[in-house]
């Protein structure tokens, strides 16, 4: 290929690359880090069938999401298992209908919409707090991905969807953890076929198409503006769509896309948030003086939530520390260079955001829980720091989550203390999450 000079290394997995599968599968981190610690910023190895382009450094991960974003498409496997439940939605679309759907969706997650979920959240956050009242220690992990999926759903589809949260709960983690299988199996069968893994997920996703379907019809019939994001997806106004109009499908694929892309991810950055707090309590305690100073006792409002800055830069080094999207995958559309590296179209490339967001070279102790590098995030390259992606594929609830996780911190470190009851360990699946939930001491709030 003209231009590409540098050959990448990468470690030798043996035949048909089992080697690297295996050490994927006992440790994942270890093999990603000690990889690039070997082999540099950009690797190439084997794994099962698959060549895979490893790449960490942040321009290397600015030139595949944005100035070289349409040589890179997502990859074949990720849009077929996720394409099951998504059917057509954003996450995994391509192309002029990919382009034209993102903009349908973008008028949805306008601030002025935003605004009103505050409500939301914080409804559900008292009634989540209501029940720590009478626990000294509790497992918060089960609780917090309720109120997340809860918080989207409702945003979602309004307050009529409040019967099916139960269902939606077990529906969701069931395709999470059948999803998770189906990426990393060596063969994928077709979705009518009869095997236990596949019966679930067609049972999952017929509830979920059945919901949003209900849903949809309801809100055809009334024709109004009902203030949640499917009322924003079914009647995006001409200057934003261009004029086009989704379909019931699309709106329904979108509608699921939205709640499985928005639940789990926001549940485990307040997970990792609440654990990094509870280990260090004077962190804890500047963003509850805060939060007092701010609220002085009231829920939060909109307006209120950029005030809150000291909780803001905790999530935002949580999610540093702990990307819930921990990589990236793409896959090379066609032949390309990135950072004078031969990438060759078919090529499966994977941008590691774990390495490069705990990289010396970019953050000063990368390990150590430090909000306040956020007062300067002008000192790190571009491409370092990417917990929502970037360039045209990043993540459009970004500024959803971080009003849902912002208001839901302000309110849980304002009512209660909270301590470790032992070492966390991070679990890689379908985001990173605390490994056997998170359990912790919980105390009213000095
Ligand atoms: C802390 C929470 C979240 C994190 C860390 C996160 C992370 C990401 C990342 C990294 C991407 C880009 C993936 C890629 O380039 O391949 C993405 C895309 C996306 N996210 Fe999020 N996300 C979060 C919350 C949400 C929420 C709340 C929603 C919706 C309510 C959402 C909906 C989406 C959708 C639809 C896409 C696909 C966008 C497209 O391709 O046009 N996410 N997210």
């Amino acid at each position: 290929m003209a231009g590409a000079k540098e050959a990448m290394g990468g470690p030798d997995g043996g035949f048909f690359g089992l080697r690297n599968v295996r050490a994927m599968q006992r440790d994942l981190f270890g093999f990603y880090c000690e990889t690039a610690r070997k082999h540099g910023d950009a690797c190439r190895y084997r794994v099962g069938p698959f060549v895979v382009v490893q790449l960490t450094h942040p321009e290397h991960v600015h030139q595949v999401l944005v100035e070289k974003s349409k040589a890179f498409r997502k990859p074949e496997r990720l849009r077929r298992v996720l394409g099951q439940w998504n059917g057509n939605g954003l996450a995994v679309n391509e192309g002029e209908s990919w382009v034209r759907q993102r903009r349908l969706t973008n008028p949805a997650f306008k601030p002025q919409r935003l605004e009103r979920y505050v409500a939301i959240v914080n409804r559900r956050v008292a009634e989540l707090l209501e029940g720590w009242r009478h626990e000294t220690r509790l497992d918060v992990s089960k609780a917090i991905y309720r109120l997340t999926l809860g918080v989207v759903a409702e945003a979602l589809f309004g307050s009529d969807v409040e019967r099916h949260t139960e269902r939606f709960a077990r529906e969701v983690a069931t395709l999470n953890l059948d999803g998770l299988k189906e990426m990393s199996s060596p063969i994928l069968l077709p979705l009518w076929s009869p095997t236990p893994r596949k019966t679930r997920i067609r049972r999952a996703t017929r509830y979920l198409q059945s919901v949003a379907d209900e849903m949809i019809a309801a809100h055809r019939q009334e024709s109004v503006d009902r203030g949640d994001l499917l009322s924003a997806l079914l009647h995006v106004p001409d200057d934003d769509g261009g004029g086009a109009q989704m379909t019931d499908r699309q709106a329904r694929d979108e509608a699921i896309n939205l709640m499985l892309g928005g639940a789990e991810t926001t549940g485990t950055a307040l997970l990792w948030t609440l654990h990094l707090w509870s280990t260090h309590p004077a962190e804890q305690a500047a963003a509850r003086d805060e939060v007092r100073r701010v609220l002085r006792g009231a829920p939060p409002t909109w307006a209120d939530l950029a005030e809150l800055g000291t909780v803001e830069r905790a999530f935002k080094e949580a999610l540093r520390l702990y990307p819930p999207a921990y990589l990236i995958p793409r896959e090379a559309a066609q032949d390309v260079e990135i950072g004078g590296h031969a990438i060759p179209e078919g090529a499966q490339v994977t941008l590691v955001v774990y390495v490069t967001q705990r990289d010396a070279r970019w953050f000063a102790e990368p390990d150590a829980f430090r909000p306040d590098r956020f007062l300067d995030e002008a000192s790190w390259p571009r491409g370092a720091y990417v917990p929502f992606g970037l360039g045209p594929r990043a993540c459009i609830g970004k500024t959803f989550a971080t009003m849902e996780a912002v208001a839901a911190l302000a309110q849980i470190v304002e009512r209660f203390e909270l301590r470790a009851t032992g070492p966390v360990q991070s679990e890689a699946q379908v985001s990173l999450h605390p490994k056997g939930g998170l359990v912790l001491d919980v105390a009213p709030a000095p």
